[in-house]
């Protein structure tokens, strides 16, 4: 056996995904006459459309675990064959205890499911998304399957730059050596690594600081290097692709990414169609949660591949190409075709009624949101609230330095809480 075909022998994916939009959203047309800037700037200058904001019972955590229950719930996926929970996240909640263990607990996983987090800015999804598929195939999972949630609030500073950008969600992957919805190669790795302060946030704040401009060519080099690699490995044409999708902090950036590709691959003369027709094909599919949610870090690339799924004529075997990128800085290039379950999953990832079923906010509630959200990182916070069918993972508040969750489990009755007192008795004697 050649070492290729070794290789080829494996495979890994993505079979399921799952995506959560939080309630409530600002208009952008709102802030910016607010901001007193034309709003076209906003609109077609960033192509943002409205940023999700997060109410004062929702967290970081509250939205993973809604997108990790929807994605087994809505699939009749059983915990105990989930062997591996990784997360990734730019928004910690807790400089050491991981929210997979949050999640291990509210989504009622096996004792013996591996948990942890990923730190690396957006690319931690990318980069929880590669363990988990190596884990796959790897003989210690036994059957079973990986599952990757990723869930960050991006959030900028009042009046700055960046906060049209801003934005929060979290998707859910299930992935496994099956993948219905996106094989995804697993012999080629792109990546680039480079230091650089383009955007970061120090753990003594709350939102994050951004060499704005700069980030953006930042951006490009990283791109134009792991495309380069990528098509050196593969001898992949931007014609081979029949989507290109790319990390999205802004929808514009998108279109700026795939401007740089366009060009690089020499243009109409080369690729046949314009870059209009080309952008409107390949990439525009895939920018609906960025236009609707705004930036989700590390959610962006797979909010991207949700959206392809839900309003894109996907055929079994379409090439995807995709590059994740994570500021300070960290890099993928990656591709994969489209599974053979894509025909019962096109139109029902959930993420258009999600869109529609959301409540617009005033910029009073939008202030006001934004200081319970500062305010829920200290102590001493707390919320009096049920869970609800609508929202049945709440976030308290915290007390004692804990934080503290209520939760109902699916198809079961009854409240449980984590971080309050006769809880924590309970486990012990359980
Ligand atoms: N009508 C139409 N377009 C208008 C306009 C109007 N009236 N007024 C301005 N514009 C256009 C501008 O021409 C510009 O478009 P181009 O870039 O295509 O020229 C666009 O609107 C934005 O205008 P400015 O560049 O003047 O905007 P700004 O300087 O106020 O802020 C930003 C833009 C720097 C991107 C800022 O939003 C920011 O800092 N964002 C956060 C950083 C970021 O997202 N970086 C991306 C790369 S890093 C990354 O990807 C990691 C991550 O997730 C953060």
């Amino acid at each position: 056996m050649t070492l290729k075909d070794k290789y080829n022998q494996y495979t890994s994916g993505i079979s399921a995904i799952s995506i959560f939009v939080p309630e409530h959203y600002f208009q952008l047309e709102e802030l910016a006459a607010i901001r007193g800037v034309e709003e076209e700037k906003f609109t077609v200058g960033l192509g943002c459309r409205k940023m999700s904001v997060l109410s004062p019972i929702e967290d970081p955590v509250t939205m993973a675990a809604m997108a990790g229950r929807d994605l087994l719930e809505n699939n009749q996926i059983s915990p105990d064959r989930i062997g591996y929970l990784v997360v990734g996240t730019e928004s910690a909640v807790d400089e050491s205890k991981p929210i997979a263990v949050y999640l291990h607990e509210m989504l009622g996983l096996e004792d013996n499911c591996r948990c942890f987090d990923i730190k690396n800015a957006c690319y931690a999804g990318t980069a929880a998304l590669r363990t988990a598929m190596a884990w796959t195939m790897s003989p210690a999972s036994k059957g079973r399957l990986a599952l990757v949630i990723t869930t960050d609030v991006a959030y900028y500073d009042l009046g700055s730059p960046a906060e049209p950008t801003q934005g929060a969600g979290a998707c859910a992957m299930l992935v496994g050596p099956d993948p219905g919805i996106l094989n995804l190669d697993v012999t080629n790795e792109a990546v680039y690594t480079r230091e650089t302060m383009d955007f970061w946030r120090p753990s003594y704040r709350n939102s994050a600081i951004v060499n704005g401009h700069y980030s953006l060519e930042c951006y490009l080099e990283a791109l134009r290097k792991t495309w380069g690699m990528y098509r050196e490995m593969t001898g992949y044409r931007m014609s081979d692709y029949d989507y290109l999708l790319f990390h999205t902090p802004f929808p514009k950036m998108a279109w700026k990414a795939h401007n740089l590709i366009y060009k690089l691959e020499g243009g109409m003369k080369s690729i046949g169609i314009s870059e209009e027709e080309s952008f409107k094909l390949k990439v525009l599919p895939s920018l609906k949660a960025a236009e609707e949610m705004g930036n989700l870090y590390t959610s962006s690339i797979f909010a991207a591949i949700t959206s392809l799924v839900e309003f894109a004529p996907l055929k079994t075997g379409n090439l995807i190409g995709m590059f994740s990128y994570g500021s300070g800085s960290s890099s993928e290039f990656i591709s994969g075709t489209i599974g053979n379950e894509i025909s019962r999953w096109s139109g029902s990832t959930g993420l258009s009624s999600m869109l529609e079923n959301r409540t617009g906010i005033s910029y009073d509630d939008y202030v006001l949101y934004r200081a319970a959200y500062e305010q829920r990182m200290k102590d001493g916070y707390f919320v009096n609230h049920e869970p609800t069918t609508s929202s049945p993972i709440v976030y308290l508040g915290i007390r004692n330095h804990k934080r503290l969750y209520a939760y109902a489990l699916p198809g079961k009755s009854g409240v449980k809480t984590i971080g309050i007192q006769s809880s924590q008795e309970n486990k012990l004697h359980r």
